[in-house]
């Protein structure tokens, strides 16, 4: 069959290169992609925003299985649109990404922790509101314990949320986005969050809004630079395995987070198809839920997916039909590490335009390519993450090596990376 696959980033290079070792798979696209699938498989040049012209390629191009990459098309109910569209195709083609009344588990932090204490799931203690409790939400911060969360309600492109260590910077950010609408007006709302000391872990699971399949966890390293130093970015490296999150936590997981979560969203009638995204916070020995997401984490992904035994299209194509109890997920023994190669100046103002260049010498493991085009034959950077480089091996030290050696096989000027990624988990 053929596959589309949605989003322009890493992530999405590196679902490509593993739906196409499917037999399954005959033709692969990309929309829009980036210079990486464009130079593997077939860019189809459309916004994520366009949904008709995506669905009339999906129609014309006999796609059959949809993967999406990023979070907005399922925020804006892409899923929602080929289900109620006019044409019965539609409804056969396999999608993998939830509906929008499900992605609101990321498109609203609000509705978020509302399913969070309706479900008794593990998180942190939290208040919403609005610019028209702004004296309330003022005082209210004044005597909450430092450092204290601010979130901003909606999607806000990775920069929605501030953990303030003084009053007066969470009044400040609260302001921005309540009354500036820094983050839009679809960001109507704050959460006043309490603040959790302990490690950071990404958890996955594919469902099918009756069943899940775990998926291999990845830590994820979102500072600039060495040390957890500097600004926040989109993420700057992953490593898989996390040694803590043995089967004790992982059973933990299942049975205080995803077990309810999904009772109480099929409790509302919600049947949550796709990739589910937990962000956790470890305090002590317990987890705590940070956020959820409606996708894949970028760099988990090129990380995680080399993790994970055989084929993934039998189960991809379990989700619609609910069977993928069916198609349990194998993950193999071995250790995985992506080193993300950023723009100069990136995250704040990322130079564009410069030309890239990646050794032929650069035979093992994988580099996946993000903010990269094909411009007159090479190709050039076009935005701030520009690629990921992946290693792998039996052991940590063997993937980190990897890792860096194909790091070694980059070129382009004022490239950024961090070369302490895995040190902290895996100790080397
Ligand atoms: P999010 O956009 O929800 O992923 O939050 C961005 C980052 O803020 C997370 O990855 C955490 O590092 C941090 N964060 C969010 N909520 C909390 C919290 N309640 N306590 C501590 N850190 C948090
Ligand atoms: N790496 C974190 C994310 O994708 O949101």
């Amino acid at each position: 069959m053929n596959a589309l696959i949605l989003g322009s980033g890493a992530r999405e290079h590196a679902l490509a290169h593993k739906l196409s070792e499917s037999p399954l798979i005959s033709k692969l696209f990309v929309a829009p992609g980036n210079g990486g699938t464009e130079r593997e498989f077939e860019n189809l040049p459309i916004s994520l925003s366009d949904f008709e012209t995506l669905a009339s390629n999906i129609l014309e191009r006999n796609l059959e299985l949809v993967v999406v990459g990023p979070e907005q098309p399922l925020v804006d109910g892409f899923v929602d649109f080929l289900q109620h569209h006019a044409d019965p195709f539609f409804r056969t083609v396999h999608v993998i990404g939830p509906d929008q009344a499900c992605a609101a588990l990321e498109g609203s932090k609000d509705f978020s922790k509302q399913i969070m204490q309706e479900a008794g799931i593990p998180t942190a203690g939290a208040r919403v509101f609005t610019v028209a409790d702004w004296e309330e939400l003022e005082h209210y911060i004044q005597q909450h314990a430092l450092p204290v969360v601010i979130k901003a309600d909606g999607l806000a492109a990775g920069k929605g949320v501030a953990v303030c260590t003084s009053h007066q910077e969470a009044i400040d950010f609260s302001a921005s986005v309540l009354k500036d609408s820094v983050f839009g007006d679809q960001n109507s709302s704050v959460l006043v969050e309490e603040f959790l000391d302990g490690i950071e872990v990404s958890m996955f699971a594919l469902c099918d809004g009756i069943h899940y399949q775990l998926l291999p966890e990845a830590k994820d390293y979102k500072r600039i630079f060495d040390g957890d130093k500097g600004p926040n970015t989109g993420g700057m490296g992953s490593v898989s395995p996390v040694p803590f999150v043995d089967n004790v936590f992982r059973q933990k997981v299942e049975d205080r987070v995803l077990k309810p979560l999904f009772q109480t969203l099929q409790k509302r009638g919600l049947h949550y198809k796709g990739f589910l995204f937990v962000g956790l916070m470890k305090v002590g020995d317990e987890p705590f839920v940070i956020e959820f997401n409606a996708r894949l984490g970028d760099p988990e992904t090129q990380t995680i997916l080399n993790r994970i035994e055989g084929d993934l299209v039998p189960a991809f194509l379990s989700v619609r039909d609910q069977t993928l109890d069916q198609h349990p997920i194998q993950v193999k023994n071995m250790a995985v590490a992506t080193i993300v190669l950023c723009a100069e100046h990136y995250p704040d103002t990322p130079a564009k335009g410069d030309a890239m260049e990646i050794s032929e010498s650069a035979a093992n493991g994988k580099i996946y390519l993000a903010g990269a085009v094909q411009k007159d034959g090479i190709l050039v950077t076009s935005g701030g993450r520009v690629a990921s480089c992946t290693g792998m091996g039996a052991r940590p030290e063997e993937a980190l090596s990897q890792a860096y050696a194909l790091v070694e096989a980059v070129r382009f000027r004022g490239m950024q990376y961090r070369r302490d990624v895995g040190k902290d988990v895996w100790g080397n």
